[in-house]
């Protein structure tokens, strides 16, 4: 059975709402302490109050994409502020549906903004010796099946997360000597504020369970952050139940 102590410590990215917040309550379910980012403040207390040891969860608010390479060194102040730090799940990010026709760089800079470099620097804090726990700890970070499925009017979204996949598994053959693992997740249609009414009527009988429940994939970000999940490095795994249709 996965269980944590609450000596071990968790950044939560995106925790205020959909699979971020489901991650954050879990792990905290489990044991663990977490520290839960994103810009809504109030939603992030709101999680606090939801959550089964309220006491180990503590609130940052913050805009991760307003100072991106400053990102390792908030890792850092975070490490000094609660202690070092067990893993990291970053599940912030946005959805852009806009054709080729109509893009410009600065849409496609805001998506990869907080999809791409956020998760990136984040990281990059994270795996600094001085702010982990070494052998053990875990950076899980989502994609999206559409990285994969490359839908249209999807350009910044499928490219910011192709590209962390693509990233993530780089990064993870630079640290496997420090024992760290770093894997992806790739969900397809989740139930939460992200999916616009078009993907859900698309999705409309393609999903011979339904569309995902955010513990679908809080789940697997839990196992990949436990020791349970030991021998899985620079993988991305597709939560789905779609693909059967080919
Ligand atoms: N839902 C799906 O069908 C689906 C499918 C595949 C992949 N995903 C991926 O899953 C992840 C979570 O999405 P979700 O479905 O749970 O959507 P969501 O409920 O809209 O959550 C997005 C989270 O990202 C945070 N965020 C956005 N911009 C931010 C910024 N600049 N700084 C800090 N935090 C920021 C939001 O918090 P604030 O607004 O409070 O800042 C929110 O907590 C995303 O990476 C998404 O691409 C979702």
């Amino acid at each position: 059975m996965i269980s944590f102590t609450n000596d071990q410590i968790f950044i939560v990215t995106g925790a205020s709402s959909g699979i971020g917040e489901a991650t954050a309550l879990l792990l905290n379910q489990l044991g663990a302490s977490v520290v839960t980012v994103a810009r809504r403040e109030e939603r992030l207390q709101m999680l606090k109050q939801k959550a089964h040891h309220p006491e180990h969860i503590y609130v940052e608010p913050k805009d991760l994409t307003e100072d991106i390479e400053g990102l390792p060194t908030y890792v850092k102040r975070l490490r000094e502020k609660y202690g070092k730090l067990q893993g990291l799940a970053c599940c912030a990010g946005a959805v852009e549906i806009l054709p080729l026709r109509a893009m410009d760089r600065k849409t496609i800079q805001r998506i990869f903004d907080i999809n791409y470099f956020a998760p990136i620097f984040m990281t990059k804090g994270f795996v600094d010796k001085r702010n982990n726990n070494g052998k053990g700890s875990s950076v899980v970070c989502i994609a999206s099946i559409a990285a994969v499925r490359c839908p249209s009017g999807m350009v910044s979204y499928v490219g910011s997360k192709g590209a962390l996949i693509s990233s993530m598994k780089s990064i993870a053959r630079e640290v496997a000597s420090q024992g760290m693992r770093i894997n992806c997740v790739s969900p397809s249609l989740i139930d939460t504020e992200m999916p616009g009414d078009i993907e859900r009527l698309y999705a409309e009988g393609r999903y011979p369970f339904g569309i995902g429940r955010v513990e679908d994939v809080a789940n697997m970000i839990v196992y990949l952050s436990a020791v349970q999940s030991q021998w899985i490095t620079g993988q991305n795994y597709i939560i789905d139940c779609s693909s059967i249709w080919g």
